[in-house]
């Protein structure tokens, strides 16, 4: 989502933290932005064109382009891409397509059945709330947070992430499963409590990200995937995984969950054990023996089979994001330069599609669920949107 510096109060640290940094990559930035753009076209134009309202997700193997209902977990991430290309471009012809596809998603603010409200509404009505001052999204957020907050366990500390009965459960028998992947649904809360006042949501959000601390890393700072709760003694009944490799396997999204999760957790409460675990977490990912040269992580890191494994772009693209605001608060790290070289590689012909290709998405190369053969080698909408998303907080940080 889009965080200005001043909106941060951070003007004067990136100020004084830029000095030895490069110059304002415009040819890269700008051409980043017109090749977002001429794929948003291609993709807006065709399904504007079918009458319908319809939001892409990703392609199937004939290469054609997958859409999904509005309850999807990825539902938002078409929209926020629309708001990513009007703040990028600044052109006004992508307003009202940003507006529609949002609005489309309005009733996600009563879904209750899974947690992923806060990537859903994050994404498209709060980007829209940022970037176009649409103060009337304020009681879809507000609201879609009091749906989310009906999913916190007060005994176990965490907002339950899947339902026992549905979600990706195998035969696991869960009761409470809480994924590393919730952490990206805090920022709605804590948005949700600036909006309307009703600290309860930021109260959910840090006693979340709290007892996530406390059970979901290991000693090498690396997370596991599914942490199942009792939700009624607060017990740790398993710690598993539903898309990595292994139960004991780094999963590479799920790194790039946690550590863009805590970021955002600094963001909002300056408690600095939150930032502390970000670095931490970017020094297990980037001193991981098993980190390929260009950044962009195997699905998982312990997968048996590399170099022979699938990439996982999105997850690159959301580590990149995480760290460029990883950089404002820490200026004399080098969390920016290694986003840039991130996205060189994201940007590069292995990564970036050819006008035209790859169902109109902009990167190659992620994986959704190799456990559950789904989305292999594939575009994934929200390696598109954390793409942009990143490029705009690296134009962000040059231009200040
Ligand atoms: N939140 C689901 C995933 O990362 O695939």
């Amino acid at each position: 989502m889009r965080i200005t510096l001043s909106a941060l109060g951070l003007s004067f640290l990136v100020l004084t933290g830029c000095s030895s940094q490069k110059p304002f990559e415009t040819d890269f930035i700008q051409d980043n932005i017109n090749n977002a753009v001429a794929q948003h076209t291609l993709q807006t134009n065709l399904i504007e064109q079918s009458g319908k309202i319809l939001n892409p997700r990703t392609i199937r193997e004939d290469s054609s382009i997958v859409y999904i209902p509005m309850d999807d977990w990825c539902s938002g991430f078409f929209p926020g891409s629309m708001w990513l290309t009007y703040e990028l471009t600044g052109d006004p012809k992508w307003l009202p397509l940003a507006e529609k596809y949002t609005e489309d998603l309005d009733s996600v603010k009563y879904l209750k059945w899974h947690h992923d409200v806060g990537f859903m509404i994050g994404c498209s009505y709060l980007n829209g709330y940022r970037m176009a001052d649409k103060k009337e999204y304020k009681d879809v957020i507000v609201e879609t947070a009091r749906s989310l907050s009906t999913r916190f366990r007060p005994h176990a500390g965490v907002i339950q992430s899947w339902d026992a009965d549905k979600g990706w459960q195998g035969t696991r028998g869960w009761k409470c499963p809480v994924i590393i992947d919730n952490m990206m649904n805090l920022e709605l809360l804590f948005e949700a409590t600036a909006l309307s006042g009703d600290s309860t949501f930021y109260n959910i959000a840090v006693k979340h990200a709290d007892t996530t601390l406390a059970n979901h890393f290991r000693a090498d700072n690396s997370c596991y995937h599914v942490i199942d709760y009792d939700p009624e003694t607060g017990e740790v009944r398993g710690k598993q995984t539903a898309q990595g490799y292994a139960d004991e396997s780094i999963w590479a999204r799920g790194q790039a969950w946690a550590i863009y999760g805590y970021t955002i957790c600094y963001r909002y409460t300056h408690d600095k054990k939150y930032l502390d675990q970000s670095e931490r977490i970017y020094d297990l990912i980037f001193k991981h023996k098993n980190l390929p040269e260009d950044l962009v992580p195997y699905w998982d890191y312990d997968a048996p089979n590399r170099p022979n494994e699938p990439r996982d772009a999105s997850s690159a693209a959301c580590t990149a994001s995480a760290l460029y605001e990883m950089s404002t608060y820490l200026p004399e790290k080098n969390y920016k330069q290694t986003a840039d070289a991130i996205l060189k590689s994201l940007a590069s012909p292995a990564y970036r599609a050819k006008v035209g290709t790859n169902g109109n998405f902009i990167l190659m190369h992620s994986v959704g669920s190799i456990p559950h053969g789904a989305e292999i080698d594939v575009p994934l909408n929200y390696a598109d949107y954390y793409f942009l998303e990143a490029l705009m907080r690296k134009r962000d940080l040059e231009k200040n």
